[in-house]
């Protein structure tokens, strides 16, 4: 059986992560089951077709918009794919929420174990003694937080999306259907729907392509892209050095080799590179694009 172990490498020394570095026929913990990570995929998906479609919209009075306008078959159909990437996203939102009222059934006594337990997704007193923990440890003042399974800002990337998909979806909705709104609403909601649509569609797309790419693959330990979401595998290693609250918990409950598996071969591997570079490249060019836009050709 594992036992909690102090740092055992150069690179776990130096904090570097193994991530990348599988060996073929290695066993790694599996951090993501295949559900969630269908939907990170389909979500990714999803998110670059509306972003791509929505600022072609918002910014069409830029050479860039009748370009990306262009290329999708025209303002029309570029309002077509976004419509139906929204019916994407909201899928994968509602099979989110079946799966963890599924779990909840499967694994929990009571709503209040899974919200309270310590691999609830809420934020809780720890959360915020990590925080201050973590910057006293990028003063040098103290140690690295000792993190479970979820960090703070993990919890936090997961609420934005939740907070965004709530906003986004219902004043999308209301923009596709304005008629069957407007059965309930006074016509001004629509104006306001645009609004809040716009701006709260700006906002995610500038903290998903910035915040949540730092968090995920700028940090140095994950530097250049951290594909555990895609994998859903990552060595035993990484997760003593990243979560080692959640390997000590693994280990004390005997837990930790039922949830190793086999690494994938690097063939797939490089097909995940191959995506995940795609998506990374497509999120930046899609900020510099924002940034040029409102700084430059703002109307
Ligand atoms: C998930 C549910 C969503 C639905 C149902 C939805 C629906 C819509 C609809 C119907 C429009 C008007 C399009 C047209 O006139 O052809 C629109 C516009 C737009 N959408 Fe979405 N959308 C969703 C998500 C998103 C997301 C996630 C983003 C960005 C990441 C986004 C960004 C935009 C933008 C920027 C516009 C243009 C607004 C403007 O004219 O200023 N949408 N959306």
């Amino acid at each position: 059986m594992e036992t909690a172990a102090k740092p055992e490498s150069a690179h776990e020394e130096h904090g570097i992560s193994l991530a990348s570095t599988a060996e073929v026929g290695e066993r790694q913990f599996l951090r993501f089951k295949r559900l969630n990570r269908i939907l990170h995929i389909v979500m990714i998906v999803s998110f670059m077709s509306l972003a791509l479609t929505g600022m072609t919209l918002k910014f069409a009075y830029t050479g860039w918009a009748s370009f990306l306008s262009r290329l999708f078959g025209g303002y029309e159909s570029a309002g077509y794919v976004h419509r139906l990437a929204a019916v994407a996203m909201i899928g994968i939102f509602i099979a989110h929420i079946v799966d963890v009222v599924r779990m909840k059934k499967r694994l929990y006594p009571s709503w209040r174990s899974l919200l309270l337990g310590p691999d609830s997704m809420l934020f809780n007193k720890k959360d915020l003694q990590d925080l201050i923990g973590n910057f006293k440890w990028f003063l040098g003042r103290g140690p690295r937080p000792e993190y479970g399974r979820w960090t703070y800002w993990e919890k936090f990337d997961y609420f934005a999306v939740f907070w965004g998909m709530a906003i986004i979806g219902s004043t999308g909705l209301m923009l596709w259907f304005p008629e069957l709104f407007t059965m309930v609403f006074p016509g001004w909601f629509l104006n306001v729907a645009t609004i809040i649509h716009s701006d709260e569609a700006l906002l995610a797309v500038g903290f998903i392509f910035t915040v949540h790419f730092f968090n995920t693959h700028l940090r140095p330990e994950k530097f250049p892209m951290d594909i555990v979401v895609f994998t859903g595998r990552m060595p035993v290693d990484d997760l003593k050095d990243d979560k080692p609250l959640e390997y000590n918990m693994l280990v004390k409950e005997g837990m930790l080799e039922e949830n190793l598996v086999e690494a994938y071969p690097p063939i797939v591997i490089r097909a995940i590179r191959l995506f995940g570079w795609t998506a990374l490249c497509i999120g930046f060019s899609i900020v510099v694009w924002i940034i040029y836009a409102m700084l430059f050709a703002y109307q």
